[in-house]
C-alpha cells in the first residue's frame, strides 16, 4: 500500500506544465476502434486510467505500441472480441465508451457496467436512449450491457439531461451509421469538442460539437494512419489554479487553454486572487492574502465544473467568512469534507449543499482519498496545512493526475510517496 506524506505550510511558487486531458484521452482511445487501422495519439497522459484502457483494448485484439512517454500507436485492424472484461471495465467509468465504439464498428458490444468514482447514482439510460434511437437493442443483465444492431440508422436524439458520457456515446455510435444523427441538449465540455476534432481529422463529418446541438453525417469509413494530439487537461489546470489560491502562492500554469478555465478564473478573482492570462495558453495565479468567501454552483460546461468542486472546497475552508457550494451534478460529492474536517475545517453538508465556515488554518492529519478529485483536494489541503498530512488510498489520485508529486515538488511542496 502506498501513501502520500506532506509536510505542510508551503506557499507554492513556480511553473507547472499541464498534461493531456484524461477525460478526452479516455474517449479518444476507444474511438480509435472506429478507425479500423492505425492511429497515433500524442499528448496522452501517463495515468492509470490510460493503462487500464490499453489493457482492455488489448483483450479485444487491439495492438498498442508506446512510441514515447505520451505517444501511443493504436492498431485496431483486428478486433477479435466485442466483449470487454468485467474486472477491468469495473475499474472506471469511461469504459462505457467501448459500448458506443464497438457498436459503431461491429454492431455488437458486451461491456461490464462501468465503475469509477462513487459520486452517487450513475445511470446509463441516456446512453441507451441514443443506442436505441439508431436501431440497436439493449439488454442490461448480470452487471453487463449488451447492445446489438443489424443496421445503425441516423436519427434525432434529445437527451433528457445534459450528459457528457451520453453525448460522447451518441457521437461514437453515429459516426459510421447511415444518414444523419442530431444530438440535442448535448453536453459542451472541452473533451467533447476534442473527441469531435479527433473523429473529424479521421474523416468523420461532425458539426456543432461545443454547442447543444451536434449533427453527425455518417460516413462509410474513417481514414487510417493519422496523428492526433489530445487537448490539455482543463481539470488538472484548474487544480493548480486552486492550489495557488489555497496556499497563497504564485503559479504559472503552462500548456492550458485559458478559455476552458473562465468559470474558475471568475470565481478565484472574486476570492481576491490575481489571474493573468498569457496569450490564451498559460495562466498565472497569484494570491497573497486569505481568500474571500465565495459561493458556487456546479454546472455542465461552461459552468463551474463539478470535478473542481473539492479543490475549491479546500480554498473555501480557509477563506474569510462562510462560503456555500451547491453541487448540481452528483448526489454524493461531499465525502471529502469529512476528511477536511479532520484537518480542522468547519464544513457541514446537507444533501447537495455544503457550508464552509472559513478557519484561519488547516492542521495536518491522516486522511483518506475517497475519490479522484477528492484526493487532489487533500493534496492541496496537506500543502497549505500546518504539520504533517498522510493521504491514504492514493490509487484514486493516480487514476487522473500524472506525476503529481513531481509537479508539486517543482513548485516547492514537501511531498513524498511512501510504501507501507
Ligand atoms: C463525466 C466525467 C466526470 C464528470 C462528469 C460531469 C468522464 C470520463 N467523466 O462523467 O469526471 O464529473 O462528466 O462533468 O468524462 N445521468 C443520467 N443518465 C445517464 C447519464 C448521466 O441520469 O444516462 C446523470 C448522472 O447521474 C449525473 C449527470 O447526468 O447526475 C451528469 O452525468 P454525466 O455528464 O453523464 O457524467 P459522466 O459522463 O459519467
Amino acid at each position: 500500500m502506498e501513501k502520500i506524506v506532506i509536510e505542510g505550510k508551503t506557499r507554492l511558487k513556480g511553473t507547472v506544465e499541464i498534461s493531456g486531458a484524461k477525460n478526452a484521452a479516455v474517449a479518444i482511445l476507444p474511438a480509435t476502434i472506429l478507425v479500423n487501422g492505425i492511429s497515433t495519439i500524442e499528448n496522452v497522459p501517463n495515468i492509470s486510467d490510460i493503462e487500464t484502457y490499453c489493457e482492455i483494448l488489448k483483450t479485444l485484439g487491439v495492438k498498442i505500441k508506446k512510441l514515447a512517454e505520451h505517444t501511443l500507436e493504436i492498431d485496431t485492424r483486428n478486433i477479435e472480441s466485442v466483449e470487454a472484461p468485467l474486472d477491468l471495465t469495473s475499474k472506471f467509468r469511461a469504459s462505457y465508451y467501448l459500448t458506443g465504439a464497438l457498436l459503431g464498428r461491429c454492431k455488437h458490444a458486451i461491456v461490464g457496467m462501468p465503475g469509477g468514482c462513487k459520486l452517487g447514482a450513475r445511470p446509463m439510460d441516456q446512453h441507451i436512449k441514443a443506442f436505441e434511437a439508431l436501431g440497436a437493442t439493449t439488454d442490461t443483465e448480470q452487471g453487463k450491457i449488451e447492445v446489438k444492431a443489424k443496421r445503425l440508422i441516423g436519427n434525432s436524439i434529445y437527451l433528457d439531461i445534459v450528459s457528457v458520457g451520453a453525448t460522447i456515446n451518441a457521437m461514437l455510435v453515429s459516426v459510421l451509421a447511415e444518414g444523419i444523427t442530431t444530438i440535442e441538449n448535448a453536453a459542451k465540455e472541452p473533451h467533447i469538442v476534442d473527441l469531435a476534432n479527433f473523429l473529424n481529422k479521421m474523416g468523420a463529418n461532425i458539426v456543432g460539437a461545443g454547442t447543444d446541438r451536434i449533427r453527425v453525417q455518417g460516413v462509410k469509413e474513417l481514414k487510417k494512419n493519422e496523428t492526433y494530439s489530445v487537448v490539455p487537461d482543463q481539470i488538472e489546470a484548474g487544480t493548480f489554479m486552486l492550489a495557488a489560491v489555497a496556499t497563497r502562492g504564485d503559479i504559472t500554469i503552462k500548456n492550458c487553454i485559458t478559455k476552458h478555465l473562465e468559470s474558475v478564473t471568475a470565481k478565484i478573482i472574486e476570492m481576491g486572487a490575481n489571474v493573468e492570462d498569457i496569450e490564451g495558453e498559460a495562466i498565472r495565479v497569484t494570491c497573497n492574502k486569505r481568500p474571500n468567501k465565495v459561493n458556487i454552483k456546479t454546472l455542465p460546461y461552461p459552468g463551474f465544473p463539478t470535478d473542481l468542486q473539492p479543490q475549491m472546497g479546500v480554498a473555501m475552508s480557509i477563506a474569510e467568512g462562510t462560503s456555500i457550494i451547491n453541487e448540481s451534478i452528483w448526489d454524493s460529492r461531499f465525502q471529502y469534507t469529512e476528511e477536511l474536517n479532520r484537518m480542522g475545517a468547519k464544513i457541514t453538508s446537507q444533501g447537495k449543499v455544503a457550508f464552509f465556515e472559513g478557519v484561519e488554518k488547516l492542521v495536518g492529519a491522516p486522511v483518506y482519498a475517497t475519490d479522484l478529485r477528492a484526493g487532489a483536494a487533500l493534496v492541496i489541503a496537506g500543502i497549505t496545512a500546518e504539520g504533517t498530512t498522510q493521504i491514504y488510498n492514493v490509487e484514486h489520485i493516480d487514476r487522473g493526475y500524472e506525476h503529481i508529486e513531481e509537479k508539486f515538488i517543482k513548485l516547492g511542496a514537501k511531498i513524498k510517496r511512501v510504501k507501507e
